[in-house]
């Protein structure tokens, strides 16, 4: 056991100096690294958006759940849930009524603070917001004709969201705005599970309905074999119905049906043993496959409209800061044990060869190729079916203590401001100097003491966690004591320089002291411009933000164009 470990972490350390990776696992390791650190933070996983890992999760018995609907009775049926009440406020709204706080004719521009600039997508919206007279494809889900999705409620789903918009700018233009009171206001379900929720975690911003990669994961490998049908948002081929004669499930980017494949995936494939998916968008969310088996409700409360005004009071923060700020207080961790993830036995694109590959803006994507992502497939439904493990290790923590320890140290070592080899030296050695044993020195050793002094032991099936986290460890090791020896102040800070790039830790994006009426801005679809992602930033208002990040028009916050994006899907 011993040699294994050894060679594990000693070889890992050397195919990171040598600059020459043969496994994909040890390749990626930093990646793999950071999608443990990030798993169920709001923070990592919206600057790492493109979701490359599925992990076990289970949501305890009993934790408070939030629905948003315009329905009073308790809902029924493969639906979506919010972990935070300010996310299903969004969609607690009348599919009757005009969108709160809305009158006249639709206007050209929206500022982002108001409660539209919270709706996903951006193009179905455009779309219905300037035709919903003509007719089109964009229409067509609104016709009696279709029962099935006309008699459902609005909830939180993106394509009842998407249709019911539709609705209030129809009734609002051609139906006189005779809506009684009683229709005017929607509803926030509170359940809670009856039994522990057992759900597969879906990384990254994996509800973001974008065309960046968000959807990999879903579209091309767990649907592999139904892939949402091209267009089904809402461009034309929707028109046609399948060949059973009944159209296709629609939304914006096909996600009913998406949540109707997942669902009918693990009902069969995973023989029951899947309640639901979580995903991460503007919130973390389930896609639970059965309300009625899973759910008690707890209460349906009456919503008011001013849960979901966007304008902003004398010294209110708007309906805008007050959502990001509820994402944002998860910013570090979905919180309170809600959500427990198995990190023993995950898998990732990243670790299974030629699975995947990075884009050229470096954001990886997964490889529509068919017998890497049915072997991929295979090992999903293992790891599903295979009893819990019994001792299971928390490899986030163990990130943790690697991520608190050194973020600060490198980042300072990495900026330049150690201007001069003898203080860059005393620096490093600090750093070293309770794994040295000055009596008898041997790097090698002091390499392994520094790089397993948080991580337990490994086996002989250690899995892909254990394994990418060690060998971050000893990479990190392994250069700052190379860097100790160097003999220019250049090769000292290129070393550690290089070494901060290649772990491309998130915290080093985060915001340093934001005011109290202040959020950390980083780009959640459908919201934020390139320069925020690159540079998040303190912000009290969100009219303040830009735009362009998803594909949506203009930098600016009040610039938007009234074209629609065809290029959907890829
Ligand atoms: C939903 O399911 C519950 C429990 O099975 C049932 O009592 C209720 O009538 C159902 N509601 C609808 C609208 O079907
Ligand atoms: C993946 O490739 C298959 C076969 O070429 C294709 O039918 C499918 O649409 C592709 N999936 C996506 C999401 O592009
Ligand atoms: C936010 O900014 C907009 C536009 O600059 C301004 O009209 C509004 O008053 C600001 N709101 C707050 C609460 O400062
Ligand atoms: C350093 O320690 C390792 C592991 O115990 C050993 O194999 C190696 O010979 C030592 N090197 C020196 C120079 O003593």
């Amino acid at each position: 056991m011993r040699n294994l470990w050894a060679s594990l972490s000693l070889g890992l350390a050397s195919t990171y100096a040598s600059g020459k990776d043969t496994k994909p696992s040890v390749q990626n390791s930093n990646h793999i690294f950071n999608a443990i650190h990030s798993s169920m933070r709001q923070w990592g996983s919206s600057l790492i958006h493109n979701g490359m890992s599925l992990f076990l999760a289970t949501v305890p018995k009993g934790v408070e759940l939030y629905h948003g609907t315009s329905e009073p009775a308790r809902i029924n049926g493969t639906e979506w849930l919010a972990f935070e009440p300010e996310h299903a406020l969004v969609f607690a709204r009348s599919h009757r009524g005009p969108p709160p706080g809305r009158g006249g004719p639709p206007e050209p521009e929206r500022h982002p603070h108001d409660d539209e600039a919270w709706h996903p997508p951006e193009r179905f919206d455009e779309r219905s917001r300037y035709m919903p007279w003509h007719g089109d494809s964009a229409c067509d889900d609104l016709e009696p004709r279709h029962p099935r999705h006309d008699d459902r409620p609005l909830t939180h789903t993106a394509g009842q969201r998407a249709r019911a918009r539709m609705q209030h700018e129809q009734q609002r233009l051609f139906i006189e705005e005779n809506s009684p009171e009683d229709q005017s206001y929607g509803y926030l379900h509170t359940y809670q599970p009856k039994k522990d929720l057992r759900l597969l975690y879906i990384d990254g911003q994996s509800a973001a309905k974008s065309d960046k990669g968000t959807l990999d994961m879903q579209d091309i490998v767990l649907l592999h074999d139904n892939p949402p049908p091209k267009g089904a948002d809402d461009h034309p081929p929707l028109r046609e119905p399948s060949k059973d004669g009944h159209r296709r499930p629609g939304g914006p980017m096909g996600e009913v049906y998406r949540a109707e494949k997942l669902c009918e995936l693990a009902q069969t494939e995973w023989q029951g043993q899947i309640d639901g998916f979580l995903r991460m968008e503007l919130g973390f969310e389930i896609i639970l496959c059965s309300f009625e088996r899973d759910l008690d409700v707890k209460r349906i409360t009456r919503a008011t409209s001013q849960d979901m005004g966007g304008s902003s009071g004398p010294g209110g923060n708007g309906n805008g800061l007050n959502y990001y700020q509820a994402v944002a207080s998860r910013f570090d961790g979905i919180g309170g044990h809600r959500v427990t993830l198995s990190y023993d036995n995950f898998i990732s694109l990243f670790a299974a060869e030629g699975a995947m590959t990075f884009n050229e803006k470096k954001l990886p994507r997964a490889r529509n190729d068919s017998n890497i992502i049915r072997t991929f497939l295979t090992a999903t439904k293992e790891m599903i079916l295979q009893p819990p493990t019994t001792d299971p290790k928390d490899w986030q923590a163990v990130a943790d203590m690697v991520v608190t320890k050194y973020a600060d140290r490198i980042q300072y070592l990495a900026s330049g401001d150690v201007d001069n080899l003898k203080s860059f030296k005393a620096e490093l050695r600090q750093l070293l100097r309770p794994f040295i044993d000055y009596g008898n020195r041997n790097t090698t050793l002091e390499i392994h003491r520094c790089a397993t002094q948080y991580v337990p032991e490994l086996s002989s099936s250690s899995g892909v966690a254990a394994v990418s986290v060690l060998n971050v460890a000893t990479t990190i090791c392994s250069t700052l004591s190379n860097a100790a020896e160097a003999s220019t102040h250049k090769e000292a800070l290129d070393r550690t320089q290089s070494l901060k790039s290649w772990l491309a830790w998130p915290i080093w994006k985060r915001c340093r002291g934001c005011g109290y009426n202040e959020v950390c801005f980083v780009p959640i679809w459908p919201m934020g411009g390139e320069q925020e992602h690159e540079h998040p930033r303190c912000v009290s208002n969100m009219s303040e933000i830009s735009r362009g990040y998803w594909g949506d028009r203009g930098p600016g916050p009040h610039h938007r164009s009234k074209s629609s994006n065809k290029n959907d899907l890829r």
